[in-house]
């Protein structure tokens, strides 16, 4: 047996909201386990929260609480700085902080790595601090080790996925209870799933975030949202599902990073998207998240488990900071995978995003008379977009029918310049809704 001295290491929570009270509490129930397995003695040392006065599930000690969180990134006697505060402002200032000291930082912030991943490297890089960030990725899914560390011989041609918990049960809940849209939205706040902005959610950005998060680690590129095409799902209706159904589709979100590696071109875009009922992510519901990884060595790999939540999301924490207590405990300028600069080393760019190529389904709200299907297929034809079916339902509207279409296949230019023109037409009723349908077998 070593004879060397066991070392105390003190964690500092910033933001003790549903993330923060679930590490606190399975750190805490986990304690014993952990040190003995990593022979260090872990002290969370302090938490910060914006509201002092708030009631809180897990109890922790007033004299542990502070409503400065910059305080616990400086504090000279903590080592490991986990930042769940959420956002881009304070969340930020923490991280660079605690990075500029050496500190190890812990996070949970998609959005603030798509936003300041570059900075935060950088500066941990240039102050021998390290960031790890596990749970910013798929909630409980250890995706980035995989990708970082399993899948490290391959070369990534596609990658897609559901990313958001919230999307996916409200997707869910309308498909399979038929409930309206707003309620399966507050029960999915309820249980602790959804952003603070809840639009970060539905509208597409957490995936969007995800996606840059996973193409930075595949690909070696940061790719901002502004160049991405994000589409969120708050237009999709019960009537889609059941459409997608007849059609043998089921309707998720998607985040799909695809890289042709002749071209050296990557493509990044979150959509709601018809999966063919016999892949398995369309079967995948409720929180759960999923990821179809394809790689040249490994072929495609999955993984799937809950995507967001309190104890999912704990975990991969809990995760980080046990890789961050090993770092400690082996010397900090030790080598870790996370110094490693991601990505395959070959230089690639974003291809055009109107060129992206897809089958589409176009639902179309219009007046029920003669002719209207013929004017609908005539533009779809000027755009040489060509039909591949057509279902036409009774709409709730008198005098109205919906019609879905679906395409062969074609690219986003020509779609989106054909749904502007029949948006245009008079017996065209509502905005047409755009769904892609993502022929993947695996
Ligand atoms: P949350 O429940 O809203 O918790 C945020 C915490 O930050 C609260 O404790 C809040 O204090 C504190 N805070 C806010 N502003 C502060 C300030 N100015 N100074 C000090 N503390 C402040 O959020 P969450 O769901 O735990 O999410 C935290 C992070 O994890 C986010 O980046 C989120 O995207 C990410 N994440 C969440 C999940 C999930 O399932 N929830 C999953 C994966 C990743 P008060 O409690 O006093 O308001
Ligand atoms: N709001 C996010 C989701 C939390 O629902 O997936 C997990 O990142």
């Amino acid at each position: 047996m070593s004879n060397r001295p066991v070392p105390t290491i003190n964690i500092g929570i910033c933001g003790f909201g549903t993330v923060g009270q679930g590490v606190w509490k399975h750190l805490e129930r986990a304690r014993p386990a952990l040190e003995a397995r990593l022979g260090a003695k872990l002290v969370l040392a302090r938490a910060a929260v914006r509201d002092l006065r708030k009631k809180r599930g897990v109890k922790i000690p007033a004299a542990k609480l502070t409503a400065d969180a910059l305080s616990i990134a400086t504090d000279p006697n903590i080592a490991i700085v986990c930042e769940l505060i959420g956002g881009t402002d304070l969340a930020r200032e923490v991280t660079l902080a605690a990075l500029s000291l050496g500190k190890i930082v812990v996070s949970a912030n998609k959005a603030l790595i798509c936003a300041h991943g570059a900075e935060i490297f950088a500066t941990a890089r240039k102050h021998g601090g390290h960031f790890f960030f596990e749970a910013s990725v798929a909630g409980g899914i250890p995706i980035i080790k995989a990708l970082r560390e399993g899948l490290v011989a391959n070369r990534f041609t596609r990658i897609y996925g559901i990313l958001n918990g919230t999307c996916n049960y409200i997707l869910t809940q309308m498909e399979e209870r038929n409930s309206p849209y707003a309620e399966v939205l507050g029960d999915a706040k309820r249980l602790g799933y959804a952003e603070a902005d809840e639009s970060l959610d539905v509208d597409g950005w957490d995936t969007a975030h995800k996606a840059s998060v996973l193409t930075w680690l595949a690909h070696g590129l940061w790719v901002k949202t502004d160049r991405m095409l994000v589409e969120g799902i708050s237009r999709i209706t019960p009537a889609d599902f059941r459409n997608a159904a007849t059609l043998g589709f089921r309707i998720k979100l998607l985040a799909v990073i695809t890289r042709d590696f002749t071209a050296n071109e990557l493509s990044v875009r979150v959509q709601p998207t018809l999966l063919p009922k016999a892949n398995v992510l369309a079967n995948v519901n409720g929180v759960f998240n999923a990821i179809s990884v394809t790689g040249d060595v490994v072929g495609t790999t999955l993984y799937i488990g809950r995507g967001a939540g309190q104890d999912a999301t704990a975990s991969a924490v809990i995760s980080d900071i046990a890789d961050a207590v090993a770092l400690i405990s082996h010397g900090k300028g030790a080598h870790h995978m996370s110094d490693v600069v991601p990505g395959t080393g070959e230089a690639s760019r974003l291809a055009p995003p109107e060129r992206v190529r897809s089958r589409y389904y176009v639902r179309l709200s219009v007046k029920d008379q003669p002719g209207v299907l013929a004017r609908v297929a005539s533009v779809m034809a000027r755009h040489h977009v060509s039909i591949a079916s057509v279902i036409q339902n009774p709409s709730e509207r008198d005098g109205a029918a919906s019609l879905v279409l679906t395409t062969h296949e074609s690219d986003e230019r020509a779609i989106r310049a054909t749904l502007k023109n029949l948006a245009g037409l008079a017996s065209v009723l509502e905005v047409p809704l755009l769904l892609r349908i993502g022929d993947f077998n695996d």
